[in-house]
């Protein structure tokens, strides 16, 4: 591990070494990667989106179907209800970087449907040097974790985004971080309790408008 790697606004240091260059090579690099069993039924690695000077760094769980079928983040139905919220609280997604805890499409094939599974702990932790490698490029001051997979990664394991969620947390590096509902948790959501996930998550993601000084208010 390297002196840096110290300052990364991640819970735990890593064991694997942290993978060198800009975004795109990095991108190149993890198309390759065979550091656990879920790059061979996925399609392709889903790596990162967005600017390498983003105003804030946001990180999901994993792709989904249509994430691992574009090969991109963010693109499917939690994607879109994400595009509302940022919308709502003031940011432009063309100036955040999105990513993923995991960056392989885990599934279970049931006929022609392939069902979402999570990925375990030994699967998020060989994943997590792309999560640093992005981290190092980005020198992101402000970290957004959606759901509980990315907030402990970010935050540790001891964190619930159900008692945590919206505070700032002061991360390493001069970094601070916030954790909000995943947007697909906010899709599961039971009818009469989905506007509210979905308003606290605009609430949360406008605490972020406000601390990187978009949407016209200023920072805190
Ligand atoms: N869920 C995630 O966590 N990330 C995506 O990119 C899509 C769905």
């Amino acid at each position: 591990m390297t002196d840096p790697d110290f300052l990364l606004p991640l819970a735990k240091p890593l064991a694997d070494p942290v993978p060198a260059g800009d975004l795109r090579t990095l991108e190149r690099k993890a198309r390759d990667c065979r550091n656990c069993p879920l790059w061979r039924p996925a399609t392709q690695t889903v790596f990162g989106d967005g600017p390498a000077d983003a105003l804030a760094m946001l990180i999901g769980e994993q792709p989904g179907n249509q994430e691992d079928i574009a090969g991109a983040p963010f693109v499917g139905p939690s994607g879109q209800l994400l595009d509302r919220a940022l919308q709502e609280a003031g940011l432009e997604r063309e100036r955040l970087y999105l990513t993923n805890t995991v960056k392989h499409f885990k599934f279970e094939q049931r006929g022609k449907a392939r069902l979402h599974k999570r990925a375990n702990a030994a699967e998020q932790e060989a994943c997590r040097m792309w999560l640093a490698a992005e981290m190092l490029q980005l020198r992101p001051k402000v970290v957004v974790a959606l759901g509980a997979m990315a907030a402990q990664t970010v935050f540790g394991r001891q964190f619930r985004v159900t008692r945590e969620r919206g505070r700032w947390q002061a991360l390493p590096g001069q970094a601070r971080g916030l954790a909000s509902w995943h947007p697909s948790a906010v899709l599961r959501m039971p009818d009469e309790r989905r506007e509210a996930g979905f308003r606290e998550l605009v609430e949360d993601l406008g605490r972020v408008a406000e601390a990187v000084g978009a949407g016209g208010k200023t920072a805190t």
